[in-house]
């Protein structure tokens, strides 16, 4: 199947994009493993004609919208929606826009026509820096409240969470209990997604993106970390130390934390993909040219 997948991948001049989520196979087989941002960047770069996504549905879409000419595949479409994608629909937005008249910050983390209604757009990795570019004390932001709440107490600045309380089931699912058990078992650092409830943030070491989690990891001598993200992280961190030939200990905040809609995509349908060409994301036109606009804004800033 591996052997089959390269093939075809060259046979088709694709490019196969992965999550740092996703099952140990298939970030084995991926071009380029990463967090959204990374993998936005990558994907805006690609000289390939076809990008298959291996990750959930608002990835997928984002390097559509950045790539409108080419063939942007997502292997499965079962099950492929993050729910916090959905959950800051266009009556909430020009709700919350008549009422404060702010700019308005739209996590990665949305839909194709969200994204078409931001002021600009925003990932785990540049939160903060991207709020603190806008010439305002006052902005909209949504929908994680616990990353509004995370870039509020970086910036200082009037961070309006909207809706009030959009977030992410697998982030919400650590408890105190949870970072208490674990401090006891392990003298250990903590690292957390700002995804994470408040009071679970407020105990870690390091808030940080996804592949801020792989580089801390790397870069600091200690030997054994807590991971407060979904578990498929951990995969991710342990190729990136046999690739250093280092040893380091990871613990799961919670192994329970576990992203379903990112667990859909298997070898099989991976080679499904790049064979039948399936499935292809199609977005509106108009959507895509607007939302492309709010996307390239955070990546010239
Ligand atoms: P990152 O951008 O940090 O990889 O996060 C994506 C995500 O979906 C977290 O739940
Ligand atoms: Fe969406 Fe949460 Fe899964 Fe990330 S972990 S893709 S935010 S459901």
């Amino acid at each position: 199947m591996i052997d089959k997948i390269y093939q075809l991948k060259e046979e088709k001049n694709a490019v196969i994009l992965a999550h740092n989520y996703q099952p140990a196979e298939i970030q084995k087989i991926a071009d380029f493993v990463g967090d959204s941002l990374e993998l936005c960047i990558k994907a805006k770069e690609t000289d390939a004609d076809i990008i298959v996504f291996c990750g959930v549905d608002f990835m997928a879409e984002t390097a559509k919208i950045l790539n409108p000419e080419k063939t942007v595949l997502l292997p499965e479409i079962k099950n492929t929606q993050c729910p916090m994608a959905h959950q800051l629909p266009k009556e909430t937005i020009l709700k919350y826009k008549e009422r404060y008249k702010a700019p308005l910050v739209v996590y990665i983390n949305t839909t194709a026509e969200t994204k078409a209604y931001a002021d600009i757009i925003c990932t785990s990795a540049n939160a903060p820096k991207v709020v603190e570019s806008l010439d305002s004390d006052i902005v909209l932001f949504g929908p994680d409240k616990n990353l509004a709440y995370y870039v509020k107490k970086e910036t200082k600045k009037e961070v309006i969470p909207i809706p009030e309380d959009g977030g992410c089931y697998v982030h919400q699912k650590f408890t105190l209990e949870d970072v208490k058990r674990a401090k006891k078992e392990h003298d250990a650092i903590l690292l957390v997604h700002p995804e994470c409830n408040p009071e679970i943030q407020e105990e870690a070491d390091y808030i940080l993106s996804t592949s801020g989690m792989v580089k801390k990891v790397l870069e600091l001598d200690n030997k054994k970390f807590i991971i407060g993200t979904e578990i498929g992280l951990i995969d991710r961190i342990k190729l990136e130390l046999e690739k250093k030939g280092l040893e380091k200990e990871l613990i799961p905040l919670n192994k329970n934390a576990i992203c379903n809609e990112m667990k859909q995509i298997t070898l099989e349908k991976l080679y499904n993909a790049l064979k039948e060409e399936k499935y292809k994301v199609e977005l509106n036109r108009e959507i895509m040219d607007k939302a492309r606009v709010a996307i390239e804004r955070m990546l010239n800033l």
